[in-house]
């Protein structure tokens, strides 16, 4: 039976996801102004973003009358010879949040990784937040960043079977 609230939730959730185009660009970066401010480009996660391109075919926006409401990207990056993507940023409009938007938008990101043959999904984010969709705590004495980052927001995401014995420093693949 379906209760009261997930039917709130499954007629709140009208935005559509589709693939990023090029022509997203300007809204992707009006969204994730908003959503993080002007210090998101001083991160640890951005050393792994610039000069680096994200995976067009794996990168996804979510739209609700025409307006980009949320927004997913991956990028592909290394740890020692082992290939993997990292994901960010990731962000809804605080108009539309709360409704299960940023949930499908990880999940849609990640079942493309898997099937386009990815291994794993790597980001900086919250456990509270993110073990509900499949990601664990990365071992801070085997995988470190470029840079200062909160070892316990380092999270990832196996696609195959089970997680590969990652070691070494993150880079852009
Ligand atoms: C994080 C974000 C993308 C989630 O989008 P969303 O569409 O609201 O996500 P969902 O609907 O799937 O989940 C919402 C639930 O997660 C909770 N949640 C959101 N961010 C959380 C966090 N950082 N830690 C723990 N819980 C969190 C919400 O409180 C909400 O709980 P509720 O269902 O009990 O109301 C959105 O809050 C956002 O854009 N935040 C600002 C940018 C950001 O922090 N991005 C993530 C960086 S890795």
């Amino acid at each position: 039976m379906i209760q009261l609230a997930d039917a709130v939730r499954f007629s709140a959730t009208a935005a559509l996801l589709r693939l990023e185009r090029p022509a997203d660009q300007a809204g992707i970066d009006a969204l994730v102004a908003r959503a993080f401010g002007p210090g998101r480009l001083a991160k640890t996660a951005e050393r792994l973003r610039e000069a680096n391109c994200p995976i067009m075919g794996l990168c996804f926006v979510a739209e609700q009358d025409g307006q980009l409401v949320g927004c997913v990207r991956l990028w592909p990056i290394q740890i020692g010879n082992e290939r993997l993507v990292f994901l960010g940023p990731f962000a809804v409009d605080a108009s539309q949040r709360s409704l299960g938007l940023g949930a499908r938008l990880i999940n849609a990101a990640c079942e493309a990784a898997a099937k386009a043959g990815e291994d794993a999904v790597l980001l900086v984010g919250d456990l509270a937040y993110f073990s509900k969709l499949g990601f664990e705590t990365v071992d801070p004495a085997m995988v470190t960043l470029p840079g200062p980052v909160d070892t316990r927001r380092v999270l990832i995401k196996p696609l195959g079977a089970q997680l590969r014995p990652y070691l070494g420093q993150v880079q852009p693949f």
